[in-house]
């Protein structure tokens, strides 16, 4: 059993006030609900940046005025649906890179590797299984520049504090003039991000009651799902979607690997996740704050969504 989760489900369900992270969301099951969220047309993030990539691509290499040959790290390349039309556009244009997915999962890093071998079979691939700073260390080593692409939003998940101190991590594993593609998210009409995240056929909701169901099966609880219910609120002032899981009633539940039993009051939170959303102006202090300047924003038609291309300062 992995401590650092089973730690973290103790404290957080422990606290005065419940959590727990979103990072857990993705065990296979939640991995493959996540997929059926991307696919939602409520959830616009995918669409929007796939757009930026289909249409935006050339730009997006022009600005970064690289040397052949480069290297294109993806960190947390999943099923690398998006990163396709770059790298389609890549070696169409007979541009000459590396690209190196990363990704914690064995599994993700063969799919994507057999499905872009086939789809893209002039591609220069090195996929890497493992923790983002080890290989992107190993990576800042040589002489090579590198685009490292943070992609889908993520950096959306992390609380202030925690995303100035990944982005700086990203920075020191970086050379002089390398550059990060990342996605972010923007503020826009408060309904349309409301509709993305409390979707009506309750696809979010089960994405977060999976978290109950690993709890269940990992740490032995007896969580019954049917006794809890999926809330989600967007704050249109700081941008911050919250969602949180409610107990429908008071219950106890008992986590038995971790020894404990847990009291929840009828209409009590769990919070699990935060997806934050920017403005221009707050990305800007954001890259400022990590040590990098801004070279363009790379937007939808819509204005949903930016591939904001960052460059790491002297
Ligand atoms: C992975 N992450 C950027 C997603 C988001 O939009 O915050 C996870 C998600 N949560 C609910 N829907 C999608």
């Amino acid at each position: 059993m992995n401590n650092t989760f089973a730690n973290d489900i103790l404290k957080g369900l422990t606290a005065k006030k419940k959590h727990l992270s979103s990072k857990y969301f993705y065990d296979d099951n939640g991995s493959r609900i996540f997929q059926e969220i991307m696919q939602m047309p409520e959830y616009y993030l995918t669409d929007s940046e796939f757009e930026i990539l289909s249409l935006q691509s050339k730009q997006i290499v022009e600005a970064l005025e690289f040397k052949q040959p480069f290297n294109i790290i993806e960190l947390g390349a999943g099923d690398g649906f998006k990163t396709f039309k770059l790298l389609e556009y890549l070696v169409n244009a007979e541009i000459e890179f590396n690209y190196v997915p990363i990704d914690i999962s064995q599994e993700a890093i063969t799919i994507l590797s057999n499905k872009l071998k086939e789809r893209l079979p002039k591609l220069s691939i090195q996929p890497k299984v493992g923790d983002y700073f080890e290989v992107l260390n190993e990576e800042s080593k040589n002489e090579i520049p590198s685009l490292l692409l943070f992609l889908g939003s993520n950096i959306g998940n992390y609380l202030k504090d925690e995303a100035i101190n990944l982005l700086k991590l990203f920075n020191q594993n970086m050379n002089v003039n390398d550059k990060l593609l990342i996605g972010i998210d923007l503020k826009k009409n408060p309904l349309t991000i409301h509709n993305a995240y409390f979707d009506k056929e309750g696809v979010t909701k089960r994405f977060n009651l999976n978290l109950l169901i690993r709890i269940n099966r990992e740490l032995n609880a007896d969580f019954k799902i049917d006794d809890f219910d999926f809330y989600c609120h967007y704050n249109p002032v700081n941008g911050e979607v919250k969602s949180y899981i409610v107990s429908l009633k008071t219950q106890t539940v008992e986590i038995k690997k971790l020894d404990v039993t847990i009291e929840f009051d009828q209409n009590e939170l769990i919070w699990t996740e935060l997806s934050k959303k920017y403005d221009l102006n707050e990305i800007e202090a954001l890259a400022g704050e990590a040590n990098f300047s801004i070279n363009n924003n790379f937007l939808d038609c819509k204005h949903y969504f930016t591939d904001s291309l960052w460059v790491k300062k002297a």
